[in-house]
């Protein structure tokens, strides 16, 4: 991986992203996406026709640095998520930084319906479910059916406010939160000022089409502007991350 900006030189990817200092009264929050050149954030609805092996190493080591992988039930259906997996040079890694070999996988859901048998469930360790985030405004059924294959956590009353999701994993000791989209998550996120990094990749891909762009949902008032950290490339994508100004 060739680093371009602040200077050029190869870099070690777990040196050039780290892990965030925690954010006052919240854990920091770092948003990863992909998107091609033209900005679609999807291809087929799903991001990893967008990516490539350069792509999916960052999308590890990004996912080896955090405590929490934070994400929509959209993205997790639509990309059949499972529980992390990570190789045995960053679980060793992890060991030595005191946090579990993995980081669980919280998802967001309003409906809090979601396939309950599948591996996203079925396979995480008992020791590391997955956790569930929703709302009051949730079946009282359908709370307790996920209770017994995930920890619940109730962050609002008609949809989860995602101020009160980040407390919530805060108190339960996660310092890092990886937000792995989708376009509405990550939206709610920047316009909550909850958003401390983007990590964008670019794909060096023209999709055309409709697809959405990494942030969907309401224009942000005033606009948000962040600052270039480093831009890195490999292959033909571009790995920009940008922070607060
Ligand atoms: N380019 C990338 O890097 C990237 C990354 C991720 C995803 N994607 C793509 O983005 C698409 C999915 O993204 P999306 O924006 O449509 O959906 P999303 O943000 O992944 O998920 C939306 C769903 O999350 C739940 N949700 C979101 N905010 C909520 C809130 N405040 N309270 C309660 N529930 C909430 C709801 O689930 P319920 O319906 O269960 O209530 C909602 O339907 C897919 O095509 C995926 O491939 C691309």
């Amino acid at each position: 991986m060739r680093q371009l900006y602040p200077e050029p030189a190869d870099v070690d990817l777990v040196e050039a992203y780290g892990r965030l200092d925690r954010t006052p009264g919240r854990p920091s929050v770092r948003l990863n996406m992909i998107a091609s050149l033209d900005g679609a954030a999807a291809l087929a609805n799903r991001s990893g026709g967008l990516g490539g092996p350069a792509d999916k190493t960052v999308f590890a080591t990004l996912r080896a640095l955090a405590d929490v992988i934070l994400v929509g039930a959209a993205t997790m259906r639509a990309e059949a998520y499972r529980p992390a997996r990570l190789d045995d040079g960053a679980q060793a890694r992890r060991r030595g930084m005191g946090l579990a070999p993995a980081p669980p996988i919280a998802v967001i859901t309003r409906a809090c319906r979601l396939e309950w048998t599948t591996p996203f469930f079925t396979d995480a360790p008992p020791d590391q479910r997955p956790l569930v985030i929703t709302a009051t405004s949730a079946a009282t059924y359908d709370r307790d059916r996920a209770a017994e294959v995930a920890d619940v956590v109730i962050a609002g009353d008609d949809g989860v406010d995602l101020g009160r999701a980040l407390s919530a994993l805060g108190e339960r000791g996660f310092d890092n939160v990886l937000a792995e989209g989708g376009p509405g998550v990550g939206a709610q996120l920047a316009s909550s000022g909850l958003l401390d990094e983007l990590c964008l990749t670019v794909s060096p891909l023209l999709v055309g089409g409709d697809a959405k762009r990494i942030l969907e949902g309401h224009p942000l008032e005033p606009p948000t502007r962040l600052e270039l950290r480093r831009v890195l490339t490999s292959d033909g994508f571009l790995f920009l991350r940008y922070g607060r100004s």
